[in-house]
């Protein structure tokens, strides 16, 4: 394999090459989490890993994969597999699109770039969070023939949140996904443990972790501290990235509405996805409102735990909406398999979004194009195994009970 990402041009050849070797070796979605795992101070690791309260509602996005299985059909000519599909209008190569994660250069300089580039060469759409740490417009220079989406939290300062959207918009992004599961956000225990706690500093508690991950340290020695770029500006006595992280996350407008999401249905008059539902009555309003479609998910069990497993939420919201909108489904998708339930359920496609972390954090733009070969690789086995040559025919036909 050999590195794509700029950032390897800072690290000696020697690493560059034993990092592209341990990924080669990696087999699993698993794998390649524990790679990051070795690689990042706890905390961090932890920060991308973890979930709200008893992460409850994180292990149950996985076992409500493992609870329905595949009656797979035999003698069917599975030769020729086409995983393409059109998602919100234009082709993707896979029924996958990135998830937007947010801080991911905390785990690999410039992380977002390199998942942005990993996507456009595996050819599906990459969706772009708020809270980046390369700005809205540095993605697009980078990663010029990716499909970009903007993923956005509507802020207690509304005229700034409309600003990033308009920022997307003139960037050329071709989607905006609408957050709307954190009125607030989620009480994430390991990262209170490991003293993440925003805004960010060394304290006794957590200045053993980091200075142990030697990767992790150098990393940041050769590049300095992230910043989230696209939020610089947001307050203007906030100095650090993680000064504004902070700011942003008590600033998430709790009145958000129906109304307010109507308004932007108006001002942006491309797609228009709203993420984060749960409830098929919510996914007929979204549809009422005209927008483009929902994203079934529970933010990855790090909102509100003891919510219902985003699988579990997907039969009843694609039987509400039939073919008005597009149904996207995140949260514990890591196998192939997942991905044949999730359509034979009633996604249109899945989302992923810790599989790219543990990707590019495990070795950068490198790691995030294994993560999704090894998704693509068991999805066409799949198929092949259970006897469907499309994704439509999964939709129509395989048996999931
Ligand atoms: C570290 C991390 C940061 C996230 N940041 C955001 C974000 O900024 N905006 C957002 O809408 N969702 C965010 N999410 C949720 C993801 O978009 C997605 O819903 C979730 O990761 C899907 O579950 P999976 O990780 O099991 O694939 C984040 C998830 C993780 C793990």
């Amino acid at each position: 394999m050999t590195p794509p990402d700029s950032t390897f041009s800072k690290i000696s050849p020697e690493a560059t090459r034993s990092m592209c070797r341990r990924v080669s070796n990696a087999y699993s979605i698993d794998d390649l989490r524990r790679l990051a795992k070795k690689r990042l101070p706890r905390a961090i690791y932890d920060f991308y890993d973890g979930g709200a309260e008893s992460e409850s509602t994180l292990r149950a996005n996985s076992t409500a994969f493992a609870q329905h299985v595949i009656q797979p059909r035999y003698l069917v000519n599975v030769e020729q597999i086409k995983t393409a599909v059109d998602l919100l209008g234009s082709p993707s190569a896979l029924p996958i699109a990135v998830s937007p994660t947010g801080g991911i250069g905390f785990g690999w300089p410039l992380g977002d770039t390199a998942i942005a580039r990993a996507a456009g060469a595996a050819g599906i759409p990459y969706t772009l969070p708020t809270s980046s740490t390369s700005s809205i417009e540095r993605v697009a220079h980078v990663a010029p023939g990716t499909r970009l989406w903007f993923q956005a939290y509507m802020l207690r300062k509304r005229e700034f949140t409309m600003s990033l959207i308009d920022r997307a918009f003139a960037a050329g992004y071709e989607v905006l996904v609408l957050t709307v599961d954190m009125p607030i956000g989620g009480k994430r225990e390991r990262d209170l443990r490991n003293d993440f706690g925003l805004p960010f500093k060394l304290t006794p508690r957590n200045l053993l972790d980091f200075a142990t991950s030697p990767a992790w340290v150098s990393s940041v020695l050769r590049h300095g501290m992230p910043q989230l770029e696209n939020l610089l500006g947001f307050t203007p006595d906030a100095v650090s990235s993680t000064t504004i992280a902070s700011s942003v996350g008590k600033n998430y407008d709790p009145a958000f509405d129906w109304d307010a999401l109507r308004q932007i249905r108006d001002r942006w008059p491309r797609k228009l996805l709203v993420k984060g539902i749960l409830h098929q009555d919510d996914a007929r309003l979204v549809a009422d409102a005209g927008c483009d479609g929902v994203i079934v998910s529970n933010h990855g069990g790090r909102q509100l735990d003891g919510a219902i497993a985003s699988l579990d939420a997907l039969g009843p919201i694609a039987e509400a909406v039939g073919d008005r909108i597009t149904v996207l489904l995140d949260g514990g998708v890591r196998r192939g398999a997942d991905i044949v339930k999730a359509i034979a359920m009633g996604a249109h496609a899945v989302m992923v979004g810790r599989p790219m972390l543990y990707g590019v954090c495990a070795a950068g733009e490198v790691g995030a194009r294994r993560a999704l070969s090894l998704l693509e690789e068991e999805l066409v086995r799949t198929m092949r195994l259970s006897g469907t040559r499309t994704i439509a025919e999964i939709r129509e036909g395989l048996l999931v009970r």
